[in-house]
């Protein structure tokens, strides 16, 4: 006995059983002191600068143009050089060529795409490890199968492409964003001018590399960078035929506002407050899962975050406690650990505008759960957050937060469930937690969401369409629908 004693205590049994930091090696990525504007398979030079960091230590990464009107008049004119020069012309089946050498492209060197996003985003890397890299592959993939088939999923309706497509992305999702927009409209015979958001276009950078090694036609695909000057730019170019934007919801009706009568086409994906209701048969601890990665999953910059959480009355209590108690085995901290749950806040502007808000669900009488973590000096950080004894009045309840801020409320039948969740101006997405599917299927035939998610969350596949209704945008991207956009079939 002694002997043993004496073995355990040479061994040393840890005490002490928290996660050892694991970081992923950020010198696989190499990132330049400055970058251009990528038009016409060149790089243009670009006359005025500003800095990207990486939120996570506001460390200066590299010097990024800030495109003027003329610089996007150069893109749209590539663009449209390289429509009338062939790219519209050319046989489905070789354009698809190209996008499957994208999409091999992006997997191969997925680890470098991930490390950047997460470097530049603020995102865990095994979020863009496991999430955002291999999704934007699996877009390419998937509309390098359509490219060639357009006449089968359109029959007797002549699909053409539409001309030249501007394309305005955010900041949570960069690389994906790119892959939504740009797979589809080079799929059915488009070219391209995206500008990626101000505070995370590394990554769009990073994919004109990939351009290049696919030997995609000049011209085919431009990328220019720069605030919402040079979106607007995009959006007021006369040259181009169709507009899709993803962001804020007030961006998004100033730019409905800005093409009406024009002609041109647009698609919107805008704001959410989406809810995730739980009814009292719900498989619990699942449902929990579900929730945390409805609200955490990328600090809640997620358009279709499940920030309103609807729990019926008689679940209430040991729901709650569960939550919270899951809450707390939430880690915080740097986006290239590989132990990493909750990452950087996006921006100091978003961090500010969580900030605000939460103050206002404070002020306004709501109760504040936050767990206990330590949050780095440096960079922008918010501790994961719910709020419960919240009424529908309050702006936690009614505003997108767009940051890790979760609000609880509570119903007590089906259809007071349904008439609250349906009480916002938004129309993104929906949960539904039950073992019953009849419910399920009453739920989801009522909710005004584009996508309703029954016992799981923020679950993709390019093969199915998203989008909104009401304020969170028109159109819908993924799936034979995310084609129409680009297609018109007059004669
Ligand atoms: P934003 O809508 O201003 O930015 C999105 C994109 O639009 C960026 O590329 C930006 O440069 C561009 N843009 C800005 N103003 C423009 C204009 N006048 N014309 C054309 N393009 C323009 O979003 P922001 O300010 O970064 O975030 C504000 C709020 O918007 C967030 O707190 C969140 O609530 C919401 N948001 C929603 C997103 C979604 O996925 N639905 C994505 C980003 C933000
Ligand atoms: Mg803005």
């Amino acid at each position: 006995m002694a002997e043993l004693d004496k073995t355990q205590r040479e061994v040393g049994v840890p005490g002490d059983w928290t996660y050892a930091s694991a970081p992923e090696s950020r010198d696989i990525v190499h990132i330049d002191d400055r970058y251009g504007y990528f038009v016409g398979g060149k790089w243009l030079e670009p006359s005025e600068t500003y800095e990207t960091i990486a939120p996570r230590d506001e460390e200066p990464l590299a010097a990024i143009g800030q495109a003027t009107a003329e610089d996007v008049g150069r893109a749209v004119a590539a663009a449209r050089e390289a429509y009338a020069d062939g790219w519209s012309a050319l046989p489905g089946s070789e354009r698809a060529k190209y996008l499957f050498r994208i999409a091999r492209l992006l997997q191969e060197r997925s680890r470098e795409f991930a490390v950047l996003e997460s470097l530049n985003g603020g995102k865990p890397i095994k979020e863009s490890r496991d999430v955002d890299i291999p999704l934007a592959a699996a877009h390419f993939f998937y509309y390098a199968g359509w490219a060639d088939k357009l006449e089968y999923a359109f029959p007797n309706r002549r699909p053409r492409p539409v001309g030249v497509a501007g394309q305005i992305i955010p900041w949570n999702f960069p690389l994906l964003m790119l892959a939504w927009k740009v797979a589809p409209a080079l799929a059915c015979g488009n070219t391209v001018v995206l500008k990626p958001a101000e505070t995370t276009p590394l990554t769009a950078l990073l994919f004109c590399d990939v351009l290049r090694q696919a030997e995609l036609p000049p011209g085919v695909v431009n990328i220019v960078t720069g605030d919402g000057r040079t979106g607007a730019a995009i959006v007021e170019s006369e040259d181009v035929d169709k507009i899709a934007f993803t962001g804020s919801t007030e961006v998004g009706k100033e730019i409905q506002r800005r093409l009406a009568g024009s002609g041109k086409r647009l698609t919107l994906e805008l704001g959410g407050k989406a809810a995730n209701i739980v009814f009292d048969d719900a498989a619990l601890d699942q449902a929990v899962e579900g929730i945390v990665n409805g609200i955490y999953f990328n600090q809640g910059h997620v358009c279709c975050a499940g920030s309103r959480l609807f729990v019926q009355e008689s679940i209430y209590e040991p729901l709650v406690a569960k939550l919270e108690r899951r809450l707390t085995t939430l880690r915080v901290g740097d986006p290239l650990d590989k132990n990493t749950d909750v990452g950087a806040i996006n921006s100091a502007a978003q961090l500010e505008k969580i900030q605000e808000l939460v103050a206002s669900g404070k002020e306004e009488g709501a109760e504040i759960f936050q767990p206990p973590c330590v949050l780095p000096e440096k960079g922008y950080w918010f501790a994961p957050t719910v709020f419960t004894n919240v009424a529908q009045s309050y702006r936690i309840a009614q505003e997108e937060i767009f940051g890790p801020v979760l609000s609880v409320l509570t119903f007590r039948t089906p259809e007071e469930a349904l008439e609250k969740a349906n009480n916002t101006p938004y129309g993104l997405s929906a949960g539904v937690w039950t073992e019953k599917g009849s419910r399920i299927l009453w739920m989801a035939q009522r909710l005004r969401a584009g996508v309703v998610w029954a016992n799981t969350y923020n679950r993709f596949d390019p093969g199915s369409p998203f989008g909104g209704y009401k304020e969170s945008g028109f159109g819908r991207e993924g799936g034979r629908h995310g084609l129409e956009p680009y297609l018109r079939f007059d004669e």
